[in-house]
């Protein structure tokens, strides 16, 4: 594995913590377009700043659609490591336009070729803390999934937790999980979080899974590689314009389900930083002249997972 040098941890932490501040001050000004953009302006002009050849991978879509951070996107001075990039500025626009917890500023980077290249369609997804391969898997029907966990864990279904979205495409799977017995954690946005809920036992969520944002779950695959969990994605190209949008990046099989090290292999750093409070992390706090910020940063190649809290000037 060639490691990504320790330096852009650094780098990275810094540019995931000036997009969230952007983003802090649209917080309850029901605006999501502009708290997104005022993201996605920090995070690229702090790109640009690093001595890099970065290419964005996954990013606020593809050119026609996304001016900045548009998907080929080439950022940084054009000097240093070819590395692959996938952002979400903004992890829950409705989070910040309506003063809600849980929205984040995303980032992630690999060395070149390292990190899977998606259009902005819905993905399927599944994760778990389990690496054991016949347990979890996104195409066993949801019974056999829920009894493979129960059997896993030694637990029984009710006292395991599945974390989805809360959405009316979901209510069938809803009502599986309720008639399993299995307790509920319903999110109503921000699945990049939701699927990193099963890396430590103090979440209390034993699976994620469901229909959601595919750039947002190669990002969630990203962390969870690093925290050695597990996760299965199959992009839903439902029009002609999403399957011609993915032959261009050259997605041939349109109903391919993607391991985890099919989306993201070799090294990795993933930033997440709080911009309101949520569940991974808390959310900016502005002092009169300082300001506190929390991020979870993983390193895969060096084992670094943990929760970086700074205090900053202006
Ligand atoms: P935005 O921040 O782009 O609004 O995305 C929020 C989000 O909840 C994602 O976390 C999730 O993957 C996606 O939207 C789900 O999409 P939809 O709201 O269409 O169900």
């Amino acid at each position: 594995m060639i490691s990504l040098d320790k330096k852009f941890e650094n780098l990275f932490l810094n540019v995931s913590i000036q997009a969230a501040l952007s983003s802090y001050y649209l917080i309850g000004k029901k605006n999501k377009q502009a708290a997104d953009k005022a993201a996605v302006d920090t995070m690229r002009s702090e790109l640009n700043k690093i001595d890099m050849k970065g290419k964005i991978v996954i990013g606020e879509g593809e050119l026609d659609k996304a001016p900045m951070l548009y998907i080929g996107e080439k950022l940084g001075t054009m000097s240093g490591p070819e590395l692959d990039i996938a952002v979400d500025p903004l992890e829950g626009t409705n989070f910040v336009a309506n003063n809600l917890p849980g929205a984040l500023s995303v980032i992630s980077l690999a060395n070149k070729s390292n990190l899977f290249s998606a259009p902005e369609t819905y993905m399927n997804k599944i994760s778990t803390n389990i690496l054991d391969k016949d347990v979890i898997d996104l195409d066993f029907p949801l019974k056999k999934n829920i009894n493979n966990l129960a059997e896993y864990k030694n637990k029984k279904p009710e006292n395991l937790t599945a974390c989805i979205l809360d959405r009316p495409r979901h209510k069938h799977i809803i009502e599986q999980l309720i008639n399993l017995r299995v307790k509920l954690k319903l999110i109503t946005d921000g699945d990049i979080s939701g699927a990193l809920l099963v890396t430590d036992e103090k979440f209390g969520v034993d699976i994620f899974l469901g229909i959601g944002g595919g750039p947002e779950g190669v990002l969630a695959a990203s962390a969870l590689d690093a925290y050695n969990c597990n996760f299965q994605g199959r992009f839903l190209f439902e029009t002609d314009e999403d399957k011609s949008r993915a032959s261009k990046m050259g997605i041939k099989d349109f109903n391919k389900k993607y391991e985890l090290n099919e989306i993201i292999s070799g090294d990795s750093i993933f930033c997440a930083t709080g911009i309101t409070s949520g569940d991974l992390v808390s959310g900016i706090e502005i002092h009169e002249d300082e300001f506190i910020s929390e991020t979870l940063i993983t390193h895969k190649s060096t084992g670094l997972k943990k929760i970086i809290k700074t205090k900053q000037k202006f």
